[in-house]
Formats: C-alpha cells, structure tokens, sequence
C-alpha cells in the first residue's frame, strides 16, 4: 500500500525546474518525470506516485545499512541538536569523543579518528596525511600514492586522480600529479594464468613499486571489496601478500572502507576478513547509514604521532579542517547506528542472508547462461553477465541497464556499475539493508530471474 496519497506535482515541476541530479543525462526529463523518493520503512520506498519499491542497493549507493524510518536515530540527532549542534572539531563534542571511542574499539591496533563529510573528504585527509608525512619524515621523498585499477575513492579532483575507474575521470583532467595505478585482482578477469592468484596479482603491485622507486612511494590504497569496479572479493592470499609488500617497502596501508564499512561485509570492517593491519581506515557511507553527513579517516597512534613531534614548529600539525566535520549530528547518528547492529545482531544476519543471496545467484546462474560469474562478501553482492560463457565477452550494457529497469519496473531496485569502465559495465550490484529477511531476498532474486529471461530469452 502507497504511504503517500499527497499530490506532488508541484514537487516534480521545481525539481524539473531546478534541481541538477547527481550522475544522470537529463534530457529525458524534458519530457518523462524524474524519480523522486518520497518515503522509506524498512527495506522499502515509495516515490512521487505512490508506488512502492523494495530497495535492493540501501539508497541506490549501498549507505542505508540499517533501513528507512529509524525512529531512534531521529531522536538521536534531534536530541543532540537541540543541546548542540555545531562548534568547530578544533573543539571536541560529546557524541564526537563517544563515537570515536565506540569505533575505536572495533578497531584494534588503530586509535584515533578525524571526522569530515564524504567518502571522498576522508580519502583526501589520508592523502594530504601521506603527503604532509613525506614532506616532514621523508625529505620530499615518499610521496607518491599507489591505487588499484577498477577501484574508485570518490568525486574530487584528487580522489579521481586515485581513480581506477576511466570512465568517472574521463574530461575532469588535469589530475593531481603523483598518483600510480597497479593491476586489478579480478580473478574471473583473469591477466596471469598462475595457480595462485591472490599472491601474483599482489606481486603486480610490488612489480610497481619496484618500477617507480620504493623511496618515492607513501601509500597503498585499496578498497577491502571493490564497489562500483565490480564487486570484487579479492582471491585467497591476496591481502597477505599486500600487507607484506607494504612492510617490506615502508609504505602506508590506506584501506578505503567508504562501502564496506560498519557491517557491509558481515564483519564490522571489510579488511578484518583478511587479518590485515592497516594504517589509515576511511569510511563514510555506513556509519550513520545516511541519517547524518559523516565520514572518518581512522589511523595509528605512529602516524598521529608523526604531527605532534615538534610542536615548536608552527607547520609540523595536520593543518586542515572540515567545517562540517563539527557538526554533531553525525556522531549522534552513528552511535545509534552503531548501537542498533550490535543489538539487532545484524553482523550475524548479514552473514546469514548472504549465503543464502550468494545461493539464490548462483542457482540464477545454473538457469541464465548470461551469468557468468557470481561474487559477493556479507550482502554486498554481483553478477557479471556476459555475452559468450567461454570467451567472456562481456553483455552489452543497454542490455543489463534493461534488466534493472524491468527489476525496477517489478517495484525492485537493484543496480550496475555504471560510467566506470568502458565496455564492461557488464555487472549487476546488490547491497540490500543489513536488516534483510529471507523473504526479501528471495523477492529480489526472483525479480532478477523475471527480468533475465524477459531480456535474454
Ligand atoms: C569505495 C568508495 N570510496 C569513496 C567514495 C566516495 O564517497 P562520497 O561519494 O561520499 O564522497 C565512494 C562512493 O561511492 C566509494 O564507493
């Protein structure tokens, strides 16, 4: 049933008007209405005509991990907002110290926490960390910054020149300077043929290193599952090997947690599958699941110690600053988020639905030839689909865009890597709320089953 009766024309002719969505052509919508979500309960939304949808992707960009109409996370910034909204983070606040504290403790090995607003802010902190570090401890040296093919660390001009991602980079150049790409690990997509994997795609990595100079390099950073690049779970022995090269070559571990982190992967952090210690944690989307505009970049005490070394010197702190990073909603939200996957125990649901998401696809891909490749950790999951099993060939993007429209049109939505990589926006992404039911997922793998055989029969 509709929860929305009210007539919002008037909504959709300002926004036709005047609003510039983000990552969308609009010259369709000279003449067809843009999508507008109205409401959400649950796992569920409904847009400007009524009609209901269940959410396979938690917001379109997987970021609403505990659901719609959270009750209590409302209280918890409305409540905090009233006493105090915002002061500069020069200062501390109340739910600013308690969040870091909470998160810390999820955390082992890790101890302090710097709070902005987007994914791609907390990236560009760890960045601006790495080069201020080579600037001060390195003499000048160190200072480049290693990121992988396929992986994405957000829209500034910065964070694309980490991009591995051409099609989101493409026409924004120039870059920042001193940025470095290394190879993918997408195993299905195969770029040596060795038994073990995991290992040689990591050695690509060292194979770079060794090529530029391991005394100009700072940092290595990776997202734990790639996103938007496809969903990739990195093979077995991958992360053991890069953790290792990192040592080796005195180079900071930067893991870009903005999608995986705080429950995504059924574990609190994505890296924590691989027994990995990183040096920066950055997160975002998650950690109050969109009720607030929070994001944190989480390193070691050795790496904040680094900027308290000499405080005779006006230059040696981190001199940056976010300003909305004082606002106190944030932490506000994210403690109650926090509090709601520790006591609704939705780690060990995530878990549970994703064997059975994972069992669902595969079971699609024994009846849909196009599937070529299933892949997954907690409930963030992909299918590939692919126009030839044997060589491949990957399925013609207007032709998985039609499978989600038509999920769509079924009032379920589901979504595709999208503008990232020429010619192989090929794979279908799910990232249902971490609250999911066994109903609920079955109800978005049989849309999808309607939707192949629609398309590909
Ligand atoms: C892995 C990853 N890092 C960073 C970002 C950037 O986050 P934001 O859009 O909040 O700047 C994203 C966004 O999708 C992402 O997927």
């Amino acid at each position: 049933m509709a929860l929305t009766t009210n007539d919002l024309s008037a909504v959709i002719e300002a926004d036709r008007a005047h609003l510039w969505h983000h990552l969308i052509q609009h010259k369709p919508f000279e003449t067809i209405d843009p999508r507008i979500i109205v409401e959400g309960r649950g796992m569920r939304v409904w847009d400007a005509k009524g009609k209901e949808h269940l959410d396979a992707v938690s917001g379109g960009v997987w970021t609403v991990n505990v659901g719609y109409g959270r009750e209590s996370i409302a209280n918890a910034v409305r409540d905090q907002l009233i006493r105090m909204n915002y002061f500069s983070n020069a200062a501390g606040s109340v739910p600013g110290s308690l969040f870091a504290e909470r998160l810390i403790s999820k955390m082992p090995g890790l101890s302090r926490v710097y709070y902005s607003n987007s994914g791609s802010e907390a990236n560009e902190k760890a960045f601006k960390m790495v080069r201020q570090i080579a600037h001060r401890h390195h003499g000048g040296k160190k200072w480049k910054i290693l990121y992988r093919e396929r992986d994405y660390h957000g829209t500034t001009i910065t964070a694309l020149s980490a991009g591995g991602q051409p099609q989101r980079v493409m026409q924004y150049g120039p870059l920042t300077p001193g940025f470095v790409e290394v190879p993918h690990c997408l195993e299905y997509r195969k770029q040596w043929d060795v038994a073990n994997y995991g290992e040689r795609a990591a050695d690509a990595i060292e194979e770079v290193i060794l090529r530029e100079g391991p005394d100009t390099i700072g940092a290595l950073c990776l997202e734990p599952v790639t996103a938007g690049g496809g969903v990739i779970v990195p093979p077995d022995g991958y992360w053991e090997r890069v953790q290792h090269i990192c040592r080796k070559h005195d180079i900071l571990l930067h893991i870009d947690e903005v999608v995986c982190g705080v429950g995504r992967t059924g574990t609190w952090f994505g890296y924590q599958h691989y027994g990995v210690k990183p040096d920066f944690v950055t997160m975002a989307k998650g950690v109050a699941s969109g009720y607030a505009a929070i994001s944190c970049t989480v390193t070691t005490e050795a790496v904040f110690d680094m900027f308290k070394d000499d405080p005779s010197d006006p230059l040696s702190y981190f001199r940056d600053i976010s300003t909305f990073g004082g606002c106190a909603s944030g932490p506000a939200a994210a403690l109650e988020n926090m509090r709601i996957i520790e006591d609704e125990g939705l780690l060990e649901n995530t878990n549970a639905m994703s064997e059975r998401l994972l069992d669902n696809l595969r079971a699609l891909q024994e009846k849909h030839r196009v599937i070529g490749d299933v892949r997954g950790k907690g409930l963030f999951c992909g299918a590939e689909l692919v126009a030839d099993r044997v060589t491949k060939e990957p399925a013609e993007e207007k032709m998985v865009a039609a499978v989600v429209a038509d999920c769509m049109a079924q009032g379920v939505i589901i979504g595709m890597t999208n503008r990232s990589l020429p010619g192989f926006n090929n794979t279908l992404c799910l990232s249902p709320a971490l609250i999911a039911t066994p109903d609920d997922i079955d109800a978005i793998t049989h849309a999808i089953d309607k939707a192949l055989v629609k398309v590909f029969h």
